[in-house]
């Protein structure tokens, strides 16, 4: 018989806690805010749309949780400096999760990718999560007692690749990398744990048809999100190819990430955790 208590979390799995969740002025980031929310954790709603960042957090503040929002750049060294200021403040001057979310893809052939195209998408999946990383390493390096963890939320196509996704593929396999080696610097001594998420289809602004949403770029212009033959206009073919027959919900997402940042994933770590439904392979 197990010596174990029985697993009760009465005041949430991340009572104390406060973590930062860049991209979560919407989609799988906003879910993760609200869901980390519930959970007891105070949640810093890291977006370049300020607007969208606002209304997450009031959202979240509004059904009893506790969060702000900090509107800023993620690829940008001063906003991710204000981030990590405002992040500490508003946790007491500890911070213990990270997600960095915040992506999308700017696809094309192989042989069409200009260097901008590419450099934007290593920049913002590779470069923008290593240096909050290093901002962070103050408040991950301390010997307090209390649970650290970082999530890379990579995707399907950094595992098994993605025709036309070739920028997007590298960087988000660059994470896994990124994730492995931050679990053996940091896991001892400070028991940090350090994983990664990879989503296969999840039905967001992303992976809808072309609806006229954008994503701000780090230069200020807009870029289209969406494709053509996206989740939602080409749903049942997705399904099909799903072992699991279904679509992805932002909430599917958010509760995987849950589960890994939680006590019940406290042995695990350096990880890839595939979250698809298994598609692509189990
Ligand atoms: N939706 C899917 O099927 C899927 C699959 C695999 C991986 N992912 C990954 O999940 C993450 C979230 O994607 P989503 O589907 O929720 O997309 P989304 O477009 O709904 O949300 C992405 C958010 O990131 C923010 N963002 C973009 N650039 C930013 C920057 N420079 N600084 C700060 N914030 C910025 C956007 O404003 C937006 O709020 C991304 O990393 C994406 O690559 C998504």
């Amino acid at each position: 018989m197990s010596v174990a208590p029985r697993l009760n979390f009465p005041e949430g799995m991340l009572a104390g806690q406060t973590a930062i969740i860049t991209g979560a002025g919407q989609g799988i980031g906003a879910e993760t805010a609200a869901v980390f929310a519930r959970e007891g954790c105070k949640v810093v709603i890291a977006d370049i749309d300020a607007a969208k960042a606002e209304k997450t957090a009031q959202a979240i503040n509004a059904d009893g949780g506790a969060a702000i929002a900090v509107a800023g750049d993620i690829t940008v060294n001063e906003d991710i400096d204000k981030l990590v200021q405002k992040a500490s403040e508003f946790g007491g001057g500890k911070i213990h999760i990270i997600v960095n979310n915040a992506g999308y893809a700017w696809d094309d052939p192989v042989e069409k990718i200009q260097d901008k195209q590419w450099e934007t998408i290593i920049t913002l999946h590779n470069t923008a999560p290593f240096k909050l990383i290093r901002a962070v390493a103050p408040y991950f390096m301390v010997k307090d007692g209390e649970p650290r963890n970082i999530v890379n939320i990579s995707s399907t196509s950094g595992i098994y690749g993605n025709a036309g996704q070739a920028s997007y593929a590298l960087a988000k396999a660059g994470l896994v990398g990124l994730t492995k080696t931050l679990a053996q610097e940091w896991g001892p001594g400070y028991s940090v744990r350090a994983n990664t998420v990879a989503f296969g289809a999840i039905k967001t602004r992303l992976t809808q048809a072309p609806a006229g949403g954008y994503v701000v770029r780090p230069d200020g212009t807009k870029h289209a999100v969406g494709f053509h033959g996206g989740y939602d206009e080409a749903e049942a073919k997705w399904a099909s190819e799903i072992p699991l027959r279904r679509i992805g919900t932002p909430t599917d997402a958010a509760r995987a990430t849950l589960g890994v940042v939680s006590p019940l994933f406290g042995y695990v770590t350096g990880q890839t955790i595939m979250v698809s439904g298994g598609r692509g392979g189990m």
